[in-house]
């Protein structure tokens, strides 16, 4: 059982991915993390990130089970990854890997921006998530406030509508909803009512 969830920037796929893999006894990868990990070594080491060559060269050496979350989280290296993100040859190495995760049993519930266009087209059950840009803002400056970090609500939401616009105008796996993928919109939902409805989607659809 593969489960694909894609959606822009704090739209809450993360949490409910997490989740869902508990429910549904999978294993959980966060697409994003892959991304930003190789960002985040190209920044340590002050490499250039436009360098495919160099880029791909991190990926190779990128182990899954070693990336922490807490220091990848940062908001510049989320800038980086979405940089990094339009390289095409980057992109093929990385989906490599998150393609073999998928596929290893029992299956596993993955959520990024392509998962359901291009790193599992056939998976069992495609979310697309969304919320407005405003609540995902909102959401974000929360969770930053409550970790403690220097949160503007302005900038965050402006922060987020560039991402959204480079994730989506991209020409190698752009943001998309996949054709069979099921739209979750969760603008009017807390994480709770997400997740009840993602199960009855994912529910529904396995037994179909
Ligand atoms: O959590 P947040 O939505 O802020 O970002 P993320 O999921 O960690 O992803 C960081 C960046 O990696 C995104 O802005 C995308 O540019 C890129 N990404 C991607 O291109 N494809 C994926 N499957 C996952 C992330």
């Amino acid at each position: 059982m593969i489960i694909a969830i894609d959606g822009p920037a704090a739209s809450g796929k993360g949490t409910l991915a997490r989740r869902l893999a508990d429910h549904f006894g999978l294993r959980h990868l966060d697409t994003g993390l892959t991304y930003r990990a190789v960002a985040a070594g190209l920044l340590a080491n002050g490499l250039p990130l436009g360098d495919e060559a160099v880029a791909i060269e991190h990926a190779r050496y990128l182990d899954l089970a070693q990336m922490d979350k807490s220091v990848l989280s940062a908001h510049e290296i989320g800038e980086a990854a979405s940089r990094i993100a339009v390289l095409g040859g980057l992109r093929d190495e990385l989906v490599r890997l998150q393609r073999s995760f998928a596929e290893t049993p029992p299956g596993a519930v993955l959520d990024g921006r392509d998962i359901g266009t291009v790193v599992c087209p056939n998976a069992t059950v495609k979310l697309f998530v969304t919320a407005s840009a405003e609540a995902r803002a909102r959401r974000r400056t929360d969770e930053m406030i409550s970790k403690g970090q220097e949160a503007n609500y302005a900038s965050v939401l402006e922060d987020l509508q560039r991402r959204d616009e480079r994730d989506s105008k991209r020409t190698v796996a752009p943001l998309t909803q996949a054709a069979d993928a099921v739209l979750l919109d969760t603008t009017k939902m807390d994480i709770e009512t997400a997740f009840r409805a993602a199960v009855d989607i994912i529910s529904r659809a396995a037994d179909a």
